[in-house]
């Protein structure tokens, strides 16, 4: 496969400082030539109203195009009492919907999470698997990339400094890669 590589990354934390974000962007860094990784934006979402998703608000129109235009996705969330955040759930049906017209469908995917606890995001990331069941999404079964203890992994700009996490994001973003070429060629 020559063409360059799309993937689409979704950070489950709106907050500004956030751990998931900066991993995010760290993923951007690390990826390497001939792969192209967009960061979207999530914070503007409504909750999801069946009534409208058959005509959805804008948002959603330009969420399921930027899905359907990468090759691969990429979570990357912390973990709220111990599942997924309510607003990135929210935007994973959004996408779902109407029945038969899913974007996530089909597409491998990276999970990663950070945490300002130890377990980094384990529960989390189970939670999404569950629902990337039914959404016929492929996530890699290895690297789990979780990021434990993040306060002490990222400076007070949000850069990923701690070398073995550096290490584990780029593996896991090469995975991802390997992937879509895999199923390209
Ligand atoms: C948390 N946090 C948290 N951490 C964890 O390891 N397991 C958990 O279940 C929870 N639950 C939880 C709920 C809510 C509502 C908040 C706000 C936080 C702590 C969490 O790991 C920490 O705030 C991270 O820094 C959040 O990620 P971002 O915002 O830095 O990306």
């Amino acid at each position: 496969m020559t063409d360059k590589i799309r993937i689409v990354g979704f950070s489950g934390s709106l907050r500004v400082g956030s751990f998931n974000t900066a991993a995010l962007v760290a993923a951007q860094e690390l990826c390497g030539d001939g792969v192209e990784i967009e960061i979207f934006d999530i914070s503007d979402f409504q909750p999801f109203n069946q009534d409208l998703e058959k005509d959805p608000p804008e948002n959603v129109t330009k969420l399921k195009a930027a899905i359907r235009a990468a090759h691969a996705v990429i979570f990357s969330s912390p973990e709220y009492n111990y599942s997924m955040p309510g607003h990135l759930k929210n935007v994973i049906d959004w996408a779902s919907r109407p029945y038969g017209d899913s974007a996530w469908d089909g597409k491998p995917a990276l999970i990663m999470g950070a945490s300002s606890g130890a377990i980094g995001t384990a529960r989390m990331q189970y939670h999404l698997r569950q629902t990337m069941v039914f959404l016929n999404m492929f996530p890699l079964n290895r690297p789990e990339v979780m990021i434990g203890n993040a306060a002490k992994k990222f400076d007070e700009n949000g850069y990923l400094t701690d070398e073995a996490t550096r290490d584990f994001v780029k593996q896991g973003v090469a995975a991802l890669v390997e992937e879509v070429r895999r199923r390209n060629t």
